[in-house]
């Protein structure tokens, strides 16, 4: 069950979660028509897919869990360590992840057939680590900050959630996620997004 979100914080990573989960789909459905020695779309979604989950979780949602959320609610209470200690640790092993489906991806498309399976079973063991992972942050985490953190931290976290730019360029990257994702939806195929069904 999902928290209200009474915070602009807890709103944003909701949010995150949601289009996250919705690029895993899209990648699981793209790599079972792949497994299923259908046809598959162009590989140029799985890519924008990848591209997507490199630059939005791995550089801007993970950092800012890490600095602002897991690091106020240790200075709050050492109920939740454990927790934080694995999601920490997962953050960590994300982006080498990400380069493992990224060369799953490219020997899929040199050597076809033969490199299918490894690669549906990248995608499968990834979504799985992925899916776990935000819920341990929203059933146990999430909750935890509720309970424990207070009005000055979150202060710190609203702000710091909320904030579409980066803070030591000034770069506007919400809108660039924005048109990502957009491309993503409209790119891969029904039912996952907007683009024309796999045919089987
Ligand atoms: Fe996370
Ligand atoms: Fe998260």
């Amino acid at each position: 069950m999902r928290l209200p979100p009474n915070h602009v914080a807890i709103r944003v990573i909701q949010e995150d979660h949601d289009r996250l989960s919705a690029v895993i789909h899209g990648m699981q459905y793209f790599a079972r028509a792949i497994g299923k020695g259908g046809n598959a779309s162009d590989p140029k979604v799985f890519r924008a897919m990848l591209l997507y989950i490199s630059d939005y979780p791995e550089k801007v949602h993970h950092p800012k869990e890490d600095l602002f959320l897991f690091a106020r609610l240790r200075s709050r209470t050492g109920e939740v360590n454990a927790a934080i200690d694995e999601l920490e640790a997962q953050h960590a092993s994300g982006e080498a992840l990400v380069h493992e489906l990224e060369h799953a991806l490219t020997r899929y498309e040199f050597e076809g057939e033969a490199a299918a399976k490894p690669f549906l079973d990248l995608v499968e063991r990834y979504a799985k680590f992925y899916f776990d992972h935000m819920r341990l942050e929203e059933e146990v985490i999430l909750p935890a900050a509720n309970q424990y953190l207070e009005a000055e931290d979150w202060e710190l976290l609203d702000h710091e959630f909320a904030l579409e730019k980066d803070p030591l360029t000034g770069t506007d990257y919400k809108a660039g996620f924005e048109k990502l994702f957009s491309l993503i939806v409209n790119i891969a195929p029904a039912p996952i997004g907007l683009g024309p069904a796999i045919p089987d």
